[in-house]
């Protein structure tokens, strides 16, 4: 089965990785070249314009930044547009239902089809085919990207109306947002108050309250290391402000997420914004006094 893939950033990398070692032959763009020549050597077929890459493949993954970057790539540029007739976009990026159902519609209105499968799930998971996929379209559009999914994903889910798995994706990303300050506060009470963090955290770990992500990012924590990021900073910067929008217009009071977004965006301001976003833990230790 043939692939093109737009967008080999840290996520796309390790999805185009996954594809190929699970067979797939996949033909790669991204605006960065360098960036998309590193998976030649695995066997990706390097394209030198979105047009060229949508032209090699039925099926097109795309991993890119946000809704504007998915614009400027398959609406602005002429080529890339009239290429879109008779392919399948499928968008695993993380944007707004509203830019999801409008993209739909162009797409749609080009002569071209729409998948969106927003992920939970980082480099790692990818890279082991255990991506958590939430889908919505149609269905004669999710069976036809099916193989593909299944290549990269341990769950996939596949609701009806586009939009819907975009709103999930980005509830999930709120609470990855909370849930991460809220531990991070909690790290910086105990370390400060001079509480054994090994004694917290076992009973922490034996209570309902765990999270599996509490353990994945205490180590970093520790170390004040956030360097290699599989998920940056600036990246659930924009999701939580995503999140934060969609809740005012669908009416849903978002205040738990403002004080995740404001070490964000802290964090931002003190030059980690390609960090892992394990590093709001910072603001948690200086606003409480400790290293
Ligand atoms: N990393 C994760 O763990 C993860 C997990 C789930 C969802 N996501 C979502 O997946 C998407 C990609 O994430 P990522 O971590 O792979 O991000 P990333 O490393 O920042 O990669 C972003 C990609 O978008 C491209 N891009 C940005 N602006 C562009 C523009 N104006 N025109 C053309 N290309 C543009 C970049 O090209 P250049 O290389 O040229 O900059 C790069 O290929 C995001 O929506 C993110 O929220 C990420």
């Amino acid at each position: 089965m043939h692939i093109a893939w737009l967008g080999t950033g840290l996520l796309g990398e390790k999805i185009v990785e996954r594809l190929i070692a699970r067979g797939f032959a996949v033909t790669v763009w991204n605006r960065t070249q360098k960036k998309a020549a590193r998976l030649a050597p695995l066997g990706a077929k390097l394209a030198t314009t979105p047009a060229e890459a949508l032209a090699s493949a039925e099926i097109v993954g795309l991993t890119l930044a946000d809704a504007a970057a998915i614009r400027a790539v398959l609406l602005d540029d002429a080529e890339a547009r009239a290429a879109l007739a008779g392919r399948l976009i499928v968008q695993m990026g993380t944007i707004p239902p509203q830019a999801s159902q409008a993209l739909a519609e162009a797409i749609t209105t080009a002569g071209g089809r729409y998948l969106e499968a927003p992920v939970l799930g980082s480099r790692p998971e990818a890279e082991a085919g255990k991506l958590l996929v939430m889908a919505a379209g149609p269905p004669e559009d999710f069976a036809l990207a099916k193989p593909m999914l299944k290549a990269l994903a341990s769950k996939i889910v596949h609701l009806d109306a586009i939009g819907k798995a975009a709103a999930m994706k980005l509830a999930l990303n709120a609470l990855i947002a909370t849930e991460t300050a809220a531990f991070a506060m909690a790290l910086a009470f105990v370390e400060q108050a001079g509480v054994p963090t090994q004694a917290f955290m076992d009973i922490l770990r034996a209570s309902a309250l765990y999270a599996p992500t509490f353990d994945k990012k205490l180590p970093r924590m520790q170390a004040h290391d956030y360097a290699r990021p599989n998920f940056p900073v600036r990246h659930l910067a924009k999701d939580a402000r995503l999140f934060a929008e969609v809740a005012e217009a669908l009416g849903v009071d978002a205040a738990p997420i403002a004080p995740a977004r404001a070490w964000l965006a802290e964090a931002m301001k003190k030059g980690m914004a390609e960090e892992d976003y394990s590093a709001i833990a910072e603001c948690a230790r200086k606003a409480s006094g400790g290293a």
